[in-house]
C-alpha cells in the first residue's frame, strides 16, 4: 500500500469520510452548495457542535474549501476530495463486485413449467434471451442478506423485458430478465448460461428467485433440493 493510500484510509477519520460523502450527495449536480450548519447537522446526524467540527476538519485536511457569511457557508469539494471520495468508491466497489448470490435450491408447486410453456412468454423468450428454455424454472431460496445484495445488484442492471400480453381474455404481466451464469457452489468448473426472472407479480415468498437455462439444470449441474446454486450476473453477453 502506497504512503498516498494509507493517509487516505486512515480508520480514525471514519466521520470525516461520511461527512464527505453526504456533502458530495447534496452537492450532485451543483460545484458549490450554501450550507447552514443546522442543516448539515441533520443530514450527519450529529450536534450542531459536531457538524461543524466535522466541516473544520474537512477543510485541515484540504477536501473542501469554504467561505463563510454569517449563519452560512459556501462550500465547494476540492480535486483532493473527490480523488478521495473515488479511492473508497473503488473499495467499496471491490468488495461489491466480489459478493456472490448463492441460493438454495428448492422445488415449487409445478407453476414455472406452466408459464414458461405459454407461448407469448416462450417465444419472447428464445428472441431475446438467445437461447430455448427448459420449461419450467429453477427455485433458489435465498437468505436475506443475500436477496438484498441480489436486488441492489438488479436495481442496477437493465432488464431485458418480456411483455405483458392478452390471451383468451386473460392478462398476463410483463417479466423481467437479467442475464447471468449459474453454477453448483464449489464446482465452478459446470457454468450455463441462464437468466434471472423477476416477474411483475409473483405468488412467491419474497426470497425466491427464479432462474431459467436451456438445459434441465438439476441434471445438468448434478443439483438436488437442498444444494447450493452460484448465480453470477452478467450485463450482457
Ligand atoms: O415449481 P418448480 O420449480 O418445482 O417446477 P417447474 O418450474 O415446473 O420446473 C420443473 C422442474 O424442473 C423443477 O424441479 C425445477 O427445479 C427443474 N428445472 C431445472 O432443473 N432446470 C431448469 N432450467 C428449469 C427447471
Amino acid at each position: 500500500m502506497s504512503k498516498e493510500e494509507k493517509e487516505l484510509i486512515k480508520s480514525s477519520e471514519a466521520t470525516e469520510w461520511f461527512a464527505l460523502i453526504n456533502l458530495a450527495h447534496i452537492l450532485t449536480e451543483k460545484q458549490e452548495i450554501l450550507v447552514k450548519s443546522t442543516e448539515f447537522c441533520k443530514t450527519l446526524g450529529t450536534s450542531q457542535q459536531t457538524a461543524s467540527r466535522r466541516l473544520q476538519n474537512l477543510e485541515k485536511k484540504g477536501w473542501i474549501r469554504r467561505e463563510k457569511k454569517f449563519n452560512v457557508q459556501k462550500i465547494e469539494i476540492t480535486d483532493e476530495g473527490y480523488h478521495a471520495i473515488f479511492h473508497i468508491f473503488d473499495k467499496i466497489k471491490d468488495i461489491y463486485e466480489r459478493f456472490h448470490i448463492v441460493g438454495t435450491l428448492v422445488s415449487g408447486a409445478d407453476e414455472g413449467r406452466y408459464y414458461v410453456s405459454i407461448k407469448g412468454y416462450y417465444e419472447q423468450f428464445k428472441k431475446k434471451l438467445g437461447f430455448e428454455p427448459y420449461k419450467g424454472t429453477l427455485n433458489l431460496e435465498l437468505s436475506d442478506h443475500h436477496y438484498a445484495i441480489l436486488t441492489q445488484k438488479l436495481n442496477n442492471l437493465k432488464p431485458i423485458i418480456i411483455e405483458g400480453f392478452t390471451e383468451e381474455n386473460r392478462g398476463y404481466g410483463s417479466v423481467s430478465c437479467y442475464t447471468s451464469v449459474v453454477y453448483k457452489l464449489n464446482n465452478p468448473d459446470t457454468i450455463c448460461k441462464s437468466a434471472i426472472l423477476r416477474v411483475e407479480r409473483t405468488f412467491h415468498k419474497a426470497h425466491i428467485v427464479e432462474v431459467i437455462a436451456e438445459p434441465y439444470l438439476r441434471q445438468f449441474l448434478n443439483i438436488k433440493d437442498g444444494d447450493k446454486v452460484v448465480i453470477l450476473l452478467n450485463n450482457n453477453y
